[in-house]
This record gives structure tokens, C-alpha cells and sequence, in this order.
């Protein structure tokens, strides 16, 4: 379970990214998090992903509680969350195969697993052709795929995801969401969009961030601008 306590942020400059915000997130949910530009979406997931700190209330996520900067067991959270964002973030030397087998082998992975996660996961996504091709041999949609399948091996409970149909068209946007649709309840799914088709076909839970405040919390989903 994800749990926010009145979270606040404030950037040094003193810009409010988030104010007092509070939510659960249940192991398995699919959740929507939208708001417009600027709102603190991306602030919530940059948080889970320790890369900015709180400033006041708590986040506990399973056993590990964020409460302050000195918070240590950074590695082993991190260890749990898979991520997706726009930009794939796709290292351009190595193959499709090597992008998705290094957290593997960072992580100790024996051979036979990486081998055996990484074939479900380029099955998943669909791109079991595209395993020992380079980033540069692939479209916006096929990397995203790769993306998504990167961050569902080894072990990953939540996946974050931000904004992670953003540079795709209409087409590709809904087969990303198919795989989405797949991973639902076998993880945690926190997915930050400006695209409201989307939240509105494909209904769940959504958290309506504005102006760094929570301001909505529809369990049925659907959302208007
Ligand atoms: N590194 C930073 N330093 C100072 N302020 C920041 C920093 N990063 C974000 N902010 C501010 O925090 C607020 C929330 O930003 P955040 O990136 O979380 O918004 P967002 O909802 O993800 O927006 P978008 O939809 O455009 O991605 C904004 O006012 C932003 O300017
Ligand atoms: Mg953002």
C-alpha cells in the first residue's frame, strides 16, 4: 500500500508543488493522477522515486516510511518501482534486450531468470521480434513498449508512469493502454495524464491534483477539464 499524510513540497525558490496532500493507494489499484500543467503530478511520483524530498507529513509505501531527507533505505524502494515516462529513456548503445536485462543484473539476477523475465515481459509488450535490435531501429511506440517492459522485470510491485503516451498518436496510445489493462492488479499503477479520452474510455480511480492541492478523488473514474 501507498499511503500520503498531508504531504507538503516546497521547492527552494519557495514554490508550493504540493499542499497537505493525502490519499491511499491499495496494492493492485490502477489510479489516474490529472490535473493541468503545473499541478504536482509529476512532484508525487518524483517523490516515491525519493529524487525530491518532502517538507512536511509522511509517505509510507509497504514497510518503508519517508518521512524526512534522511530517509536510507533509498536502494530497496527503489527496488520495488518500475518507471515510465514520456521521454523512454532508452540507452542507445545497447539492445533492447541489454536495456532490460541491466536493472536485472544490477540487482543479482541469476542468468536464467533475466533470460526467462525478459522473454514474458517482450511478450507482454508484444516486441518478442525486436529483442536484440538498438533503440535507433525502433519507433516512439515500439520503445515504449520496451520502456514498459523494463520496468515490469525483477521483481517491481508499483509502476509509476508520466505522461507516458504523450509523444504518441491516438493508435499507439490505445495499445499502450492494453498492456496497461494487462499489468492491472499484478501491480500498483500510478499513471500521471493531461488526456482525458483516455481517462474517460478507460475508466479507474482518479486523483485530481491542482494548483498542489487534491481536490478530487472519484473512485469511478471519468474526468472533465
Ligand atoms: N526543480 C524545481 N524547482 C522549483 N520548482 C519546481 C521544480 N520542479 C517543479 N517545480 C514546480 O512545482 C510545481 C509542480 O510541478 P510538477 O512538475 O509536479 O507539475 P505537473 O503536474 O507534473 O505538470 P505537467 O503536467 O506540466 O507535467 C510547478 O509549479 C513547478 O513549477
Ligand atoms: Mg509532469
Amino acid at each position: 500500500m501507498i499511503s500520503f499524510q498531508n504531504v507538503t513540497v516546497r521547492y527552494p525558490l519557495g514554490n508550493i508543488a504540493l499542499d497537505s496532500v493525502s490519499f491511499d493507494i491499495e496494492d493492485g489499484e490502477f489510479v489516474y493522477l490529472v490535473g493541468p500543467s503545473g499541478a504536482g503530478k509529476t512532484s508525487i511520483l518524483r517523490l516515491l522515486l525519493n529524487d525530491i524530498h518532502l517538507s512536511e507529513g509522511s509517505i509510507t509505501v509497504d514497510d518503508f516510511e519517508i518521512t524526512s531527507q534522511k530517509f536510507k533505505k533509498v536502494t530497496e524502494l527503489r527496488q520495488k518501482i518500475g518507471i515510465v515516462f514520456q521521454d523512454f529513456k532508452i540507452l542507445p548503445e545497447s539492445n533492447i534486450y541489454e536495456n532490460i536485462a541491466l536493472s536485472m543484473l544490477v540487482k543479482g539476477f541469476d542468468k536464467s531468470q533475466i533470460t526467462k523475465e525478459i522473454d514474458d515481459a517482450l511478450r507482454l509488450t508484444d516486441i518478442e521480434d525486436k529483442k536484440y535490435l538498438f533503440p535507433a531501429q525502433l519507433s516512439a511506440g515500439e520503445l515504449q513498449r520496451v520502456a514498459i517492459a523494463r520496468a515490469v522485470v525483477g521483481d517491481r510491485s508499483i509502476i509509476l508512469a508520466d505522461e507516458p503516451t504523450g509523444n504518441l498518436d491516438p493508435k499507439t496510445t490505445w495499445e499502450i493502454m492494453k498492456i496497461f489493462k494487462q499489468l492491472e492488479k499484478k501491480k500498483t499503477i500510478i499513471f500521471a495524464t493531461h488526456n482525458t479520452d483516455i481517462v474517460n474510455s478507460m475508466k479507474r480511480r482518479v486523483i485530481v491534483i491542482k494548483k498542489g492541492k487534491l481536490i478530487k478523488d472519484k473512485k469511478k473514474g471519468g474526468y472533465e477539464l
